[in-house]
This record gives C-alpha cells, sequence and structure tokens, in this order.
C-alpha cells in the first residue's frame, strides 16, 4: 500500500499595513524601546486598522497560499483554521474564510489551541490525508489579538500583534512532507495565560468591561519557564521519533513569542542561530499566526532548501504545546 505524506506545496501570509513601534508605546504606557527590546527581542508589531478582521487577513493569507500552490479553491477538501481571536464566538472564522475563498466543497472548522493552534490544525490535517479522508487542505493560523488586549497594561500590552499565515496541504507519494506531528496539553495551567471574558462563565456586562476582564491576563514569568522546558521536550520528541538527531536537524521555526525564549529553546538543543529562524523584532507575538507567517518568510527568502529536514515548534495558553517535523 502506498504511504500518503501531507506535503506543504504552498504557503501564503498577510499582516496589517499598520506598524506600532516600541516608541509608539513609549506615548501610550510606562515603558521604554530599551525595555522591551531587551526582554522581549520586539521591535515593532502590526496592528489591524477599522474595517480589518481576523478573516481579512486569514483569507488574504491563504489566496497566497493556494496562488503559491496552484490549488483552486474549489478543489479544497478541508478547512482548519487556528485562532484565539475569530471574528465571531461562532459561526467559525473558517466558515467565514470558506465563503470568501468560494471554496464550495471544503468542510471548514476552527481550532482554539492559542499559540499551538497552527500546530494542531496541522496534525489534524496530516490524519485526514495519511487515512486517505481529504487530498487537499487550507491550514491557517490567523490573530488580530490588539482587540483583546489591555493596552493601559505595559506588562501585556507590548508583546503580542495581528495577523495570518497559511498552508496548502496535498497528498503526496513521496517520501518527503509531515513526518510526525506530536500534540500536548496540561489544563492544570489554564488561568496562567487566558481572556476571563465575554465567555459562558464570564457573560457580557458593564461590570465585566469596567473590570478589564475582556482583555488577555497572563502571568509571564511563570509562562516562560514552561514554554522554554515543553518546546525543547516537543523538539526531542519529534526527532526521537524519526530516529534523527540534532545534528540532522537543519532548521527550527519555533513560536515568536519572545527573542529570550527562542534563544534558551536553541541553547539547550544546542543549535546555532543560522539554524533558527527569527523574525518576532518585527512582528511580536501573533499567537496561532506567528509559525506560519515565519514560515511563508522562510519559504520565499529561499531560507528552505528542498529535502532540509524542518522542525516547527510551538507553545501557548491551555496550555498546549506542539511539534511537527517535515523533510521539505
Ligand atoms: N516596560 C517596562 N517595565 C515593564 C514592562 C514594560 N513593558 N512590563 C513589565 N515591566 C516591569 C514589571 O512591572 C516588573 O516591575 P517590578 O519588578 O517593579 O514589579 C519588571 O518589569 C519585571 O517584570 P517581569 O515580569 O519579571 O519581567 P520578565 O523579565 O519576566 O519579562 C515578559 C516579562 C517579557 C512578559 C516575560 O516574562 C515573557 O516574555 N514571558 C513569556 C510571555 C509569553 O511569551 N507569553 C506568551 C507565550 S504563549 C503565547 O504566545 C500565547
Amino acid at each position: 500500500m502506498t504511504i500518503l505524506h501531507a506535503k506543504i506545496i504552498g504557503t501564503g501570509s498577510a499582516v496589517p499595513e499598520r506598524v506600532l513601534t516600541n516608541h509608539d508605546l513609549e506615548q501610550m504606557v510606562d515603558t521604554s524601546d530599551d525595555w522591551i527590546t531587551v526582554r522581549t527581542g520586539i521591535k515593532e508589531r502590526r496592528v489591524a486598522s477599522e474595517g480589518e478582521f481576523t478573516s481579512t487577513f486569514a483569507t488574504r493569507a491563504a489566496q497566497r497560499a493556494l496562488e503559491m500552490a496552484g490549488v483552486d479553491p474549489a478543489d479544497l477538501d478541508l478547512i482548519i483554521c487556528g485562532t484565539v481571536t475569530p471574528d465571531f464566538p461562532f459561526p467559525s472564522t473558517a466558515c467565514i474564510v470558506q465563503n470568501d475563498l468560494g471554496a464550495t466543497r471544503a468542510a471548514a472548522f476552527d481550532i482554539s489551541a492559542a499559540c499551538s493552534g497552527f500546530l494542531y490544525g496541522l496534525s489534524i490535517a496530516d490524519k485526514f490525508i495519511k487515512t486517505g479522508t481529504a487530498t487537499h487542505i487550507l491550514v491557517v493560523g490567523v490573530e488580530v489579538l490588539s482587540r483583546i488586549v489591555d493596552w493601559t497594561d505595559r506588562n501585556t500590552c507590548c508583546l503580542f500583534g495581528d495577523g495570518a499565515g497559511a498552508v496548502v496541504l496535498a497528498a503526496d507519494k513521496s517520501s518527503s512532507g509531515i513526518l510526525s506531528t506530536h500534540i500536548y496539553s496540561d489544563g492544570s495551567y489554564w488561568e496562567l495565560l487566558h481572556q476571563p471574558g465575554v465567555g459562558n462563565r464570564n457573560p457580557a456586562s458593564q461590570q465585566l468591561l469596567d473590570s478589564g476582564q475582556v482583555f488577555i491576563k497572563m502571568q509571564g514569568n511563570e509562562v516562560f519557564k514552561l514554554a522554554v522546558r515543553a518546546m525543547e521536550d516537543a523538539a526531542h520528541a519529534a526527532l526521537s521519533a524519526n530516529g534523527f538527531s540534532i545534528a540532522d536537524l537543519d532548521y527550527l521555526i519555533p513560536h515568536q513569542a519572545n527573542r529570550r525564549i527562542i534563544d534558551a529553546i536553541s541553547k539547550r538543543l544546542g543549535l546555532s542561530s543560522d539554524k533558527v529562524f527569527v523574525n518576532v523584532d518585527r512582528y511580536g507575538n501573533t499567537s496561532a499566526a506567528s509559525i506560519p507567517i515565519a514560515l511563508d518568510e522562510a519559504n520565499r527568502t529561499g531560507a528552505l532548501k528542498r529535502d532540509a529536514l524542518v522542525l516547527l515548534d510551538a507553545f501557548g495558553g491551555g496550555l498546549t504545546w506542539a511539534s511537527v517535523l517535515m523533510r521539505w
């Protein structure tokens, strides 16, 4: 029996035009370019303008990925959207993207796994393709975090940004493509990183708005430590499941939350900086969008060579974490 691999045949990304620099933030909260740069590595981030929504960027990124893949939207079997900032609580943003693209045959749903959402989506898509259930799948990671960030809270407002990245996966009979996916969760840490309302526990009310409970809450220090450990474990799990060692790895594309987290993981893994993709300086933490935006940049700039062994590694609210190993 022929083994089918899920292979990425197109990548795309889309970010808002509007740039918010650290110097802009200095005018808004008690912070400095120096503090943000040293603690996070972020210099600027993109912020959606009025009339731009999560689906706006998701659809644009998807169109670019479909164009590169040479796939007609009507040939998509499935659309999976990783996001914690959907256009609406329901319907899913994936359904809105399906309509915007004219992907009339595709089933569509969202994944809520915070910054790991894109890799969770890839993991699901991989299973659909390997079992022969789907041939062409669009996976999108997208966020408009600027609408759930408290712009008066210096602890969080400098960290996040908006944007989308997308990939088109196709069933491939060669040995390249996704080799393995690993997904993990530990719900005992859910309170470390969450948005209290609006939701079933905290329904819409004036009091909810006044108390700032509609914004992201994060215990940054704790998240930092857990992220480094979990991403290192997920990287080792991916390599050992396929009989590889760190020396075999050509490229690591980690979740872009914080330069210090990326450096700590690279150091623990023993990876030199030329093998690690970083763009957190330009976009901040775009949660589910960070890996697919980075992947698209790496792909379009020619950083990913054919047959390269590429590792994607994510961590986020939930807590969730994940890794995907690919032969490019
Ligand atoms: N400007 C100036 N000072 C600040 C700022 C700011 N923007 N933010 C916090 N500070 C202050 C704090 O108030 C604190 O002051 P205090 O000591 O007087 O109380 C001091 O700086 C140190 O704060 P810490 O939180 O200890 O700083 P730390 O070095 O841990 O850096 C940071 C904070 C950047 C949030 C870091 O913990 C981090 O990156 N954590 C991971 C966060 C993250 O990546 N989350 C998302 C991952 S999961 C996902 O992507 C959804």
